[in-house]
């Protein structure tokens, strides 16, 4: 029997459901065709979380809602509110560092398996800004609001005013002032804005981020994180993709949008990322190494991904009931 049909005929059971795209690599025939027909073999990783850092309370508590037979959506929103209530976690949520006026601002965005989405900018005073990206998202003809509009929105919804201003943030903000150089922090305590991505148990993928931007940026920055395409993107088709690191970096290469149009044309989600972090790393003169950036990916089957430019990125998996932190493999190895 030729190779070609006996793959057709193969089961998910005899072939398995790991490395597809190892294997795939190793055919000599039209790749393309075979992967399409592999896939549709394969029985799909379900439920999965993944999420960019150390996150294991909040990747165990988006599981627990999949294993109850709740949705991708209510996963991440649940997932990321676990962070944003973290005060000890500095770049997202109440607690984060504040920009160089000493004014915490947040940004968030989520996005769905219908291909919808919904983001805020520069929110300040709220914590749970996940949510009021879905508020964006669920209740409203748009897709973003910023600053004082998104406040005031909040309040409709019944968000409640907090400071998100804490004693340790102010703290260093305050010894920050003392120099008031501006330098990106790679791998800020080994933390950074959280992406989560998941499948539910039916096959559903949807993605949130969130974060409070870098520490003691400008007033009025904005980085990828709630920007669609930039720090998050799920096509609930071929699978989904999010970001951590240097905004900038990300935006100019539209990076998660990037991961999943690869995904798209046959890339495992390792491959992906890794063609990704190459787009910044691989641009004439670019001084990449005074920066960190992070992708995490997962494709339809529940394949996935991580790859960043610097040593120490890591990311929490939940899959066949662990939920593990792995350490990504990295670019800069000189
Ligand atoms: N990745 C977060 C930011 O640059 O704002």
């Amino acid at each position: 029997m030729k190779r070609r049909n006996f793959i057709k005929k193969a089961s998910a059971t005899s072939l398995g459901i790991v490395a597809v795209s190892s294997t795939l690599m190793s055919f000599d025939e039209k790749s393309e065709d075979k992967k399409a027909v592999i896939l549709s073999t394969l029985k799909p990783i379900r439920p999965l979380v993944i999420a960019t850092w150390n996150t294991p309370l909040a990747v165990e508590t988006a599981a627990k809602i999949l294993q109850n037979g709740g949705s991708a959506l209510d996963a991440v929103e649940q997932g990321c509110i676990i962070e944003e209530a973290n005060e000890k976690n500095q770049t997202v949520g109440k607690g984060g560092l504040p920009d160089r006026d000493g004014d915490v601002t947040l940004d968030a965005c989520i996005m769905d398996n219908k291909g919808d989405y919904g983001s805020v900018l520069g929110v300040k005073n709220i914590t749970h800004v996940i949510s009021l990206a879905r508020k964006v998202m669920e209740d409203t003809p748009h897709v973003m609001l910023v600053g004082e509009g998104a406040e005031k929105f909040a309040y409709e919804k019944g968000f409640k005013k907090e400071n998100l201003l804490t004693e340790s943030s102010k703290k260093a903000w305050e010894n920050w002032k003392i120099k008031s150089e501006y330098k990106p922090i790679i791998n800020i305590e080994n933390h950074d804005t959280i992406g989560m991505l998941a499948i539910d148990k039916k096959g559903s993928i949807s993605g949130a981020c969130t974060t409070s931007g870098l520490a003691f940026k400008m007033a009025g920055r904005i980085g990828d994180s709630p920007i669609i395409g930039g720090g998050l993107f799920v096509d609930n088709e071929i699978g989904g993709a999010s970001a951590t690191g240097l905004g900038e970096e990300v935006l100019k290469t539209v990076g998660s949008f990037l991961i999943v149009e690869l995904m798209r044309q046959g890339k495992s989600p390792q491959e992906a990322c890794e063609e990704a972090i190459g787009r910044i790393v691989n641009k004439p003169g670019k001084d990449f190494k005074n920066f960190q950036v992070g992708y995490i990916a997962v494709n339809k089957q529940g394949e996935t991904g991580a790859y960043s430019i610097h040593e120490w990125f890591s990311y929490n998996l939940f899959k066949d009931g662990e939920n593990k932190n792995i350490k990504s493999d990295y670019f800069n190895k000189a």
